[in-house]
């Protein structure tokens, strides 16, 4: 990913330089550099983690893991109760009713569209908004404030947080083998349900959350209609998404952070997003509780912007309800106050005019992928 940003650099001098010169541009719009820059967000370029290892065996992991998350078994007590309109899960204290697509619904590119900014409800309410899981193969760091870096790793807080399934690694072990027994022993070292030691618990632990891991890393997109822009096809999207394009490596400053085949570069920046929404905490200080560095104060993960058309609400806590809203907190620098650490730089009014602002939107809009193949995100049969 490195050089892309002098790249950058490059692209802003050179579209000066044409527009003085008169150069040719590609396809009416694009200088070369313009271009050759935007090829670098190409989808083709990225290579999934796989699951190393046979692949017949890979596939049925992936199918174990695929269960796991639908499963919504070994989850634990709710606390907030469904009052008829907060799309909660069951009464207080009523165990097995939350599931891991309670909230990443795989209608909506595992995100959670059922209530407009006001974070999530799975056993209770989530401080944060729930991401999308789709393309999570391709990424480095995992949750807004990047806490995990292995996707297996990020189980233990969806299993034991109060708000998602309350629940506790020796819930999901007893599940494993209750119902999973066969499964799980075709394809680990097999275990006797009778006097599980805690060592073997362990082990039984962290091969589920493989397994969900594996699963996880099946829910790939595929190409947009702007990587098919890119591959040739000019009549892929409209002429407002390209001059999108344009701003979104120009003028409106939005590859700074937003870069590479994922349109993310897997940094924290504080874009200073005012906390609000009925859920949030005043005050979430986001990288800064993973690092305890000062400087970390207020950052949070850049997200992918692939299908991010699907994905609202958006922002860390949901404080957008749509693309048109988040175009609109760009244009004008961000919120004034009502955020902790210190606003990025490159977060300033950016002097677009409305219909540069709907050019961004139509940009983004191109940039979702054909869905996950069906099989992994239909309900398998348990
Ligand atoms: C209450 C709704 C809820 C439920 C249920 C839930 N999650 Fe999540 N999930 C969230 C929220 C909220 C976050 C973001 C947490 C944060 O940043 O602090 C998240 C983050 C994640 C991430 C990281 C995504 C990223 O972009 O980095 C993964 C992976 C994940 N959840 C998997 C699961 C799995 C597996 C289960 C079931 C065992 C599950 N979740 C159950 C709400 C939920
Ligand atoms: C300084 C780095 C930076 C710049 C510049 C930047 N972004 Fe972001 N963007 C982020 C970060 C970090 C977040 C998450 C912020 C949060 O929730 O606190 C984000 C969030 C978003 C989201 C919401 C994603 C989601 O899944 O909720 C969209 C959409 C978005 N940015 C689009 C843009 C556009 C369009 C531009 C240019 C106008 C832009 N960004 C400029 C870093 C940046």
């Amino acid at each position: 990913m490195i050089g892309w940003r002098r790249v950058r650099a490059l692209v802003v001098l050179s579209a000066i330089a044409a527009a003085c010169s008169g150069e040719q541009r590609i396809d009416d719009l694009f200088t070369e550099q313009e271009w050759a820059y935007l090829e670098t967000f190409r989808l083709d370029q990225l290579d999934p983690i796989r699951c190393t290892g046979d692949t017949r065996r890979c596939d049925e992991l992936a199918r174990f893991g695929q269960r796991l998350f639908f499963d919504p078994s070994y989850a634990g007590p709710i606390t907030v109760a469904n009052d008829g309109a907060n799309g909660g899960f069951g009464a207080i204290g009523e165990t097995g009713k939350v599931s891991c697509d309670s909230c990443h619904d795989p209608a909506h590119y595992f995100a959670d569209h059922r209530l407009a900014n006001a974070q999530s409800l799975g056993t209770a309410w989530t401080k944060r908004n729930v991401p999308g899981l789709v393309d999570l193969a391709y990424r480095e760091s995992f949750i807004w404030s990047g806490k995990y870096d292995r996707l297996e790793d990020v189980l233990d807080l969806a299993l034991t947080s109060p708000a998602a399934l309350n629940s506790t690694h020796d819930r999901f072990v007893d599940v494993i083998l209750e119902r999973y027994l066969a499964t799980y022993n075709a394809l680990f070292v097999p275990v006797s349900p009778v006097m599980v030691s805690a060592e073997i618990r362990k082990q039984i632990y962290l091969n589920g959350a493989l397994a969900i891991a594996t699963y996880e890393s099946r829910l790939v997109s595929g190409p947009a209609p702007f990587d098919r822009y890119l591959a040739g096809d000019k009549h892929a999207i409209e002429r407002a998404a390209k001059r999108g394009a344009q701003l979104f490596i120009g003028k409106a400053l939005c590859s700074e952070c937003h870069d590479g085949p994922l349109f993310a570069d897997d940094r924290f920046h504080v874009t200073g997003v005012e906390q609000r929404g009925d859920h949030a905490p005043a005050i979430d200080r986001g990288r800064f509780d993973v690092t305890g560095d000062p400087i970390d104060e207020g950052r949070f993960r850049t997200p992918t912007l692939r299908h991010i058309a699907e994905t609202a609400p958006y922002m860390h806590a949901g404080q957008h309800d749509s693309l048109g809203e988040v175009i609109e907190f760009y244009r004008w620098g961000g919120d004034a106050g009502g955020f902790t650490g210190r606003k990025d730089p490159r977060i300033v009014p950016l002097e677009l005019t409305d219909d540069q602002v709907g050019d961004l939107v139509a940009f983004l809009r191109s940039l979702t992928g054909a869905p996950v193949d069906p099989t992994w995100t239909t309900k398998p049969r348990m």
